[in-house]
């Protein structure tokens, strides 16, 4: 039987230490908080208040409750009042020489058996432990942000750890209702290895004014159903926590994607850190505020959709997954939608795919029978291109080859009448290549729509150098009456979802094959710490590893990025032919 804690000490009431304290209260323990001054104890302290505030408000803690936690707390500036705790954690800024110093203090104040934690994101815990003249009870106790609601904690075990120290360390995590998760000392672990480079990522889109602020965030919730964009989540985590992590990541890995992008510097110095201080890529309405306040960079409400074409008459060219989705969505926002289908066979089975999918939603009551029945009734279905004659905007979702596309798009051009707008919906290929088929490039968009089009609310509106402003209007105009969410971007490789989630799928396949966690183990950091709904195995077996590793293929030749070249291991599996689900078989067995 290990020991069970019942004193703990945290240093460093910031962001992170003052939810670790919440958290150590509210599980029943006696908890010291320390800060460094006097000043930074009150602020400290405001912090568990507010976040306790807030639960009480939401009916989620009794009043009676919160009373008793912070009965069980002591905050001070005294580091010396942790002399009884049985194990202290520590929760300063991630800076590497301010951590040895706190445990080589923490060593001469507490009981040599007492545990020492740091809650490091990416320095090396090795490192700090050699501080102290006891390493072997040093272990990383990695929470996550916020630490009250966020069950991941990675427990992190050095070369000099002792066994029993970690299990002891796993065993209070379990304790605290949270889900451990043990890994060996690398900078980021497992969960900000995968998470900085794609926030770093992210960043430099915006720098680049690849895409706005909201577009890459709105992109990444609804396009991949994560609970926040990544700009805010780099709001939320600090900016300058995250320049350090990024920093240290960068020095072991000497990968260039983890070189924090210039602006986090910039950003830094000028005293924008993000929450905390009220600023950062967004604006709050006070520090350590959630609520964020409209300023320079907030889109204008200017009717985004100035000189829009007039679009009554679509088509929509393919018979596939997407295109039967598509020719759904536009029939039921009451477009007349005629598709094109490669023969009478095909042309049935897209109708009878739509009919199954309107009976459903008809069954989930998500809409009406005569909904339905005047979607069926404005969809018309034809294997003769030519019936796009009277068109006034045509969506094409053919098989994803640039010589089909382009093929199909120089008929489009003949066919279509003058001042119709023509979208593909490639999800990797460039747009201006397809529109380069045609002799009129300035009406040529991409719309892409992500799998369900039915229920994906997110499309990705394309912009190439050659596409007219109106045509760019109309897009985003349709968009909005299919009730759909439009993100606007330029035309590069992966446009904004796809090349913020395919390298970090990509870096968790190197990380497996690493052999530095289990696929469950990521898979379980990615959920239970981010808030992912899938973990990136899932997510891999469910698009496809062969779609994975072409879009990957894609993305690297297109950035000549040393760091998006595709894993080895995804290439092996997809030769093997174990493709993910569809094949019975992926990173996991499926049954049949
Ligand atoms: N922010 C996150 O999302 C996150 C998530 C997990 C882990 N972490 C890690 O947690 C640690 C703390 O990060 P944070 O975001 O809470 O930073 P923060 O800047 O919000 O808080 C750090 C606190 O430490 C205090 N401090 C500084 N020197 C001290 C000392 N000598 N003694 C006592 N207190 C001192 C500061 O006054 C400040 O309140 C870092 O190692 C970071 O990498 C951060």
């Amino acid at each position: 039987m290990s020991r069970r804690f019942s004193k703990v000490g945290v240093v460093g009431l910031g962001t992170m230490g003052a939810g670790i304290v919440e958290v150590f209260a509210r599980n029943g323990l006696e908890v010291v908080g320390v800060e460094r001054d006097d000043e930074s104890v009150l602020r400290g302290r405001g912090h568990v208040q507010a976040s306790t505030d807030r639960a009480v408000r939401r009916g989620k803690l009794a009043p009676e409750e919160q009373e008793a936690i912070f009965g069980r707390i002591r905050f001070t500036a005294e580091i010396d009042d942790l002399k009884d705790a049985e194990l202290v954690v520590e929760a300063v800024p991630e800076k590497l020489e301010l951590k040895r110093e706190v445990f080589a203090r923490l060593e001469s104040i507490t009981q040599p058996d007492t545990l020492l934690a740091t809650n490091t994101s990416s320095l090396s815990v090795t490192e700090i432990s050699v501080a102290t003249g006891r390493p072997s009870r040093v272990v990383g106790m990695h929470f996550f942000n916020p630490a009250p609601v966020l069950r991941l904690v990675e427990v992190i075990g050095t070369v000099v750890t002792d066994h029993k120290a970690l299990e002891e360390a796993k065993e209070f995590v379990v304790g605290l209702g949270k889900v451990p998760v043990v890994v060996g000392d690398k900078a980021g672990f497992i969960a900000n290895a995968l998470l900085f480079g794609y926030l770093n990522h992210a960043a430099s889109m915006f720098e680049t004014r690849y895409a706005g602020r909201e577009d890459i965030d709105d992109a990444m919730r609804l396009g991949c159903g994560l609970p926040m964009g990544p700009l805010a989540l780099l709001d939320l985590i600090g900016l300058d926590t995250s320049y350090e992590i990024l920093d240290t990541m960068y020095r072991q890995s000497r990968d260039r994607l983890h070189a924090p992008s210039p602006i986090l510097k910039q950003m830094v110095t000028a005293g924008l850190l993000g929450r905390k201080t009220g600023r950062g890529f967004y604006t709050y309405d006070r520090p350590d505020s959630p609520v964020v306040v409209p300023d320079a960079h907030t889109p204008t409400v200017t009717d985004p959709h100035e000189g829009a074409r007039p679009v009554r008459k679509v088509g929509v060219v393919g018979s596939g997954t997407m295109a039967t989705g598509i020719a759904e969505v536009f029939a039921r926002a009451g477009y007349d939608t005629v598709y094109v289908a490669r023969g009478d066979e095909k042309v049935a089975r897209v109708r009878s795919a739509v009919e199954r999918s309107l009976d459903k939603a008809v069954m989930r009551d998500k809409i009406t029978a005569h909904a339905s029945d005047e979607a069926l009734a404005n969809l018309t279905g034809t294997s003769r291109l030519d019936d796009l004659a009277d068109r006034d905007l045509v969506v094409e979702a053919v098989v994803e080859e640039l010589s089909v596309k382009q093929a199909l798009f120089a008929t489009l051009d003949e066919i279509v009448p003058a001042g119709a707008v023509l979208a593909t919906t490639t999800s990797s290929l460039s747009v201006i290549e397809v529109a380069a088929a045609t002799g009129r490039s300035a009406d040529i968009v991409g719309l892409h729509f992500f799998n369900p089009a039915q229920v994906m609310q997110l499309v990705e509106v394309v912009s190439t150098v050659n596409t007219a402003p109106d045509v760019e209007a109309t897009a985003l105009a349709v968009c909005e009456r299919l009730g759909k969410h439009a993100v606007t971007c330029t035309d590069r490789a992966g446009f904004i979802v796809n090349a913020l989630l395919f390298p970090y799928l990509n870096d968790a396949v190197r990380m497996l094959q690493a052999n530095y966690a289990s696929a469950d183990d990521i898979d379980t950091a990615m959920k239970v710490g981010c808030g992912y709904p899938m973990g990136p195995f899932e997510l891999l077996d469910v698009v496809g590893l062969d779609v994975a590793l072409a879009i990957q293929t894609t993305l690297y030749r297109e950035f000549r990025e040393p760091g998006f070249a595709p894993a080895p291991l995804l290439e092996h599996l997809v030769t093997a032919g174990y493709l993910g689900r569809k094949a019975g078989r992926g990173f996991r067995v499926y049954e049949q």
